[in-house]
């Protein structure tokens, strides 16, 4: 926040750079960001809960964001989702129970000519098949 001069235009950037720290935003996070930068806890609530890769909840060890965007959508977006909870049993915004795999959807992750794409940990790949997706997941 010192960096971004405690704008509270910076919001998203700091939101982003608290979450790279701690792994999620819990309450007391949202609530000395919102304090600090001069923003209504409403309105930090609502942009971390817009963003589908804000998470308000501990990860697991492991973070697979599956893009659900248009493209993606129409190359088996959907059918990655049905493999992954088939074999591993949770949904988006979900994490295992032995917490060591999150899911997470997105809304276009900017690399529609790959479609679809998943990102592994902050890798992306693209041209992702039901199974492909499977197997990293449990390489992990
Ligand atoms: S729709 Fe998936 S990367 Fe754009």
């Amino acid at each position: 926040m010192l960096r971004l001069g405690y704008s509270p235009d910076a919001l998203i950037e700091v939101l982003h750079t608290t979450q790279q720290s701690f792994g999620y935003l819990d309450g007391v996070a949202l609530t000395y960001v919102g304090e600090t930068l001069g923003v209504p806890l409403s309105k930090v609530y609502g942009v971390a809960t817009f963003y589908s890769l804000f998470t308000l909840k501990p990860q697991g060890e492991h973070t697979c964001v599956v893009c659900t965007g248009t493209a993606c959508h129409i190359n088996g977006a959907t059918g990655i989702l049905a493999a992954i909870r088939a074999r591993f049993g949770i949904g988006p915004k979900e994490t295992t129970p032995d917490d060591r795999i999150s899911l997470v959807t997105a809304r276009c992750l900017g690399a529609c000519s790959i479609a679809p794409a998943v990102v592994f940990d902050g890798e992306a790949k693209g041209k992702q098949t039901p199974a492909a997706v499977v197997a990293t997941l449990e390489a992990l």
